[in-house]
């Protein structure tokens, strides 16, 4: 049976335009803050693929998304390369045992890592087995850029220090860092695809901290390698990138993918003079537009307006936060597939 994500993704004809929202499995959904306290802390829920199986689909049959997205965070992959993980409430993940040195970066095991993130493709073997045949899966990584910023910062930072003093006074340890994780995230997103996604994205949530020539040296470098080895073996596997905030940069955006994730601070018109012909575009509608109906009605009509239904996949321009009403998420998603129908 055919999906209209995985369709829009190679740039067919849908009858509408295929909706979903970043960070739609989450803390906004009770549903979902039922199945975490059953499972103890955030990371044991990522570890029990039949809870993590649970939440997942509870977006697809509470919301009406057009797909599902795994559940995980972009952080495991660190986690089981042999670092100390903990999400500590209030403050989010910190890792106790930053990279610092040379040493650090040899310690960190690659295919540890690929054999121990089993939780994950279990998860999606048992999504798939329960998702409507209609419906896509999302599989996803974070960019190697974004992991090495938490491997060096130990946790989220506003000025970056650390990692940017790394980039500018030890590019060679950065660059060992970025080539040792990009390695482990082939394996990974290649034991998801034969898990069964059908579509793979990648985060790259700190791209927004980098000058342009720093951003196309330490990120999209690799992130480019990661998808043109996933291209070659898998060319069948849709693939989203998604770079947080640099709409300045999109003039040397290239490579081997299908789907460019816009953020909501880029103009969508830019992004589509810029990228709409190379690429399918996914975004952009500011996530906190989704405490307001009103608000809602607009933002979705000011991105179909440029896109209309053509080469284009619905998302937010960042993920729905947690206070979000339900009732404003599910409005939101039949908004689109209604406003977009026969266009
Ligand atoms: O629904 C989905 O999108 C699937 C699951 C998903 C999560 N994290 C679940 C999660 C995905 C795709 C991510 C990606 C992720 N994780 C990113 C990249 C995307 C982005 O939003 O920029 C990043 C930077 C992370 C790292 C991370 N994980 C942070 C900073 C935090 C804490 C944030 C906070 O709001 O407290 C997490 C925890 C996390 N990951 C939660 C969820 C549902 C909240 C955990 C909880 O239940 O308390």
């Amino acid at each position: 049976m055919s999906k209209i994500f995985v369709d829009a993704c190679r740039g067919k004809k849908t009858p509408y335009t295929p909706v979903w929202m970043m960070r739609q499995a989450g803390r906004y959904l009770p549903e979902y803050m039922e199945v975490r306290a059953e499972a103890g802390d955030f990371l044991s829920l990522c570890k029990d693929p039949k809870k993590a199986c649970e939440v997942s689909l509870q977006p697809v049959d509470i919301v009406g998304v057009d797909a599902a997205i795994m559940f995980s965070d972009i952080l495991v992959v660190p986690l089981e390369m042999g670092m100390e993980l903990k999400f500590v409430k209030g403050e989010g993940p910190v890792f106790s045992n930053p990279i610092t040195s040379l040493e650090d970066v040899e310690k960190l095991d690659v295919q540890k890592a690929a054999n121990e993130l089993k939780y994950v493709y279990d998860t999606i073997k048992l999504i798939r087995g329960k998702l409507a045949a209609d419906k896509a899966l999302i599989g996803f990584c974070g960019a190697p850029w974004t992991l090495a910023t938490y491997m060096i910062e130990g946790q989220g930072t506003k000025t970056y220090n650390k990692v940017k003093k790394m980039i500018y006074t030890n590019p060679n340890l950065m660059h060992a860092l970025l080539a040792k994780v990009t390695e482990a995230l082939k394996l990974y997103m290649e034991n998801q695809i034969k898990s069964g996604i059908d579509v793979a994205m990648v985060f790259d949530s700190w791209a927004v901290a980098l000058e342009q020539s720093a951003y196309f040296e330490f990120s999209w470098k690799y992130i480019k390698e990661l998808t043109s080895f996933l291209k070659k073996n898998y060319p069948d596997t849709p693939i989203i990138v998604f770079p947080k905030g640099i709409s300045g940069y999109l003039d040397e955006i290239d490579g081997e993918f299908d789907v460019f994730g816009v953020d909501w601070s880029t103009p969508m018109e830019l992004a589509k003079e810029k990228l709409g012909d190379k690429y399918i575009l996914q975004g952009n509608m500011e996530p906190t537009r989704l405490y307001d109906k009103k608000a809602i009605d607009e933002g979705v009509d000011r991105v179909i307006k440029v896109m209309k239904n053509e080469r284009h996949i619905f998302n937010l321009g960042h993920g729905i936060l947690p206070d979000v009403p339900v009732e404003n998420a599910k409005y939101f998603i039949k908004t689109v597939q209604e406003k977009t129908k026969n266009l």
